[in-house]
């Protein structure tokens, strides 16, 4: 199998955690004879400093050339007093918008060793296992028009929340077609009672449900999602969302997994899938080799399924998350109440590659039983 991976470590922990997960590839690469090549490029405010803007041509035609592109994280405070478009965010996203994917999926799973790592009780996160598929390229991110303008004196600043019969109808597929290899449940989230956009959607998807009958479909006005997903997130297979009630959800299901550092994303639908793990930049703990690249990690994972449809090898390196946290290994994030023992960033990463070798070994015997 070859894979050409273009790699964005961006700002903050970007890199630290891409290298982690690059690491994790290259070992699932050798172990399983792929052929995996990874090429990287600057984007973000790191792309700023050398060259004024947040997306290079040079990165952009480089991501538009390859079969998936690693995203570490891009934003960093100095950056902060730019207006939109100039700030390394705008890079981010004019190139989810250029790749095409509208399909983002963020898989919320509680681990049972870091269940007293939530602040929430065990018996509210056991078992949880959500999917949330956030559509990415419209809403209020990028409808038009959008500005700040001189008003009376003063300044009014305004965006449109805007969305198409089309722009609904193809992320509600992607929404029905995972949970029907799931519980066959899907959530969808808005707000109907106060937006036209969230009429249409709530129209929309009504009407893609009937494709699906074996799905079983519910509607939640998003305030309610919200304190759902935190008193009772059993009740979530696959939740649904327009652009920016995703990106906040997701931040908040991310207290259920013990920390928004274990979150995995894909971004699926367009020309070149992406991936980037859910946390931002995190400037406070750059550099200090302490952040949790298990969101990293996992996005390579979901590379490997989604776009090298390596199923085997994405069920390895989930195993071998899984099999490190059980045997007590914590990045700073995670280490809350669970009596484990606190690794950095480089060790958790390589702890990772070990169990994944290991789980190959336990497959290959398995297989050879
Ligand atoms: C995310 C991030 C981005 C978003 C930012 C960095 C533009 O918060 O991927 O969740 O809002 O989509
Ligand atoms: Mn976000």
């Amino acid at each position: 199998m070859q894979l050409r991976v273009v790699v964005l470590p961006g700002d903050g922990v970007g890199p630290e955690v891409t290298e982690q997960a690059v690491r994790v590839l290259r070992e699932i690469a050798d172990t399983h004879g792929h052929n995996f090549d990874f090429a990287e490029y600057p984007a973000g405010g790191q792309a700023i400093r050398t060259s004024g803007s947040p997306l290079p041509p040079a990165t952009l035609d480089a991501c538009l050339t390859a079969h998936a592109v690693l995203l570490g994280a891009v934003g960093a405070p100095e950056f902060d007093h730019l207006s939109f478009d100039r700030r390394p965010e705008a890079g981010l996203l004019q190139l989810r918008q250029a790749l095409g994917g509208f399909a983002n999926l963020r898989p919320v799973t509680s681990y049972r060793a870091l269940n007293p790592a939530s602040p929430l009780r065990t018996e509210i996160v056991e078992g949880i296992d959500i999917l949330i598929v956030r559509e990415l390229l419209g809403g209020l991110y990028f409808g038009e028009p959008r500005g700040i303008t001189a008003h009376n004196g003063s300044s009014v600043a305004f965006n449109t929340m805007r969305y198409s019969v089309n722009e609904i109808e193809r992320v509600a597929r992607v929404a029905f077609k995972a949970a029907i290899k799931r519980r066959r449940k899907v959530t969808s989230v808005d707000k109907a009672n106060v937006l036209e956009t969230s009429q249409l959607w709530r129209q929309t998807v009504t009407r893609i449900a009937a494709d699906y009958p074996e799905v079983k479909l519910d509607h939640l006005y998003v305030d309610a999602a919200a304190m759902h997903l935190i008193t009772n997130p059993k009740r979530f297979d696959v939740m649904l969302t327009e652009n920016l009630f995703g990106d906040i959800l997701s931040d908040e299901a991310s207290v259920i997994t013990g920390s928004l550092g274990m979150l995995a994303s894909a971004t699926i639908g367009g020309a070149v899938d992406l991936y980037e793990p859910v946390h931002g930049s995190a400037p406070d703990i750059a550099g200090q080799g302490i952040a949790n690249p298990l969101g990293a990690i996992g996005s390579a994972a979901m590379m490997l399924r989604h776009t090298a449809k390596l199923e085997d090898e994405a069920r390895d390196v989930e195993a071998a998350i899984s099999e490190v946290l059980r045997a007590g290994y914590r990045t700073r994030d995670i280490a809350r109440g669970t009596g484990g023992r606190v690794v950095s960033t480089a060790e958790m990463g390589e702890l990772v590659c070990e169990a994944v070798a290991g789980v190959a070994d336990m497959r290959h015997a398995y297989h050879a039983v």
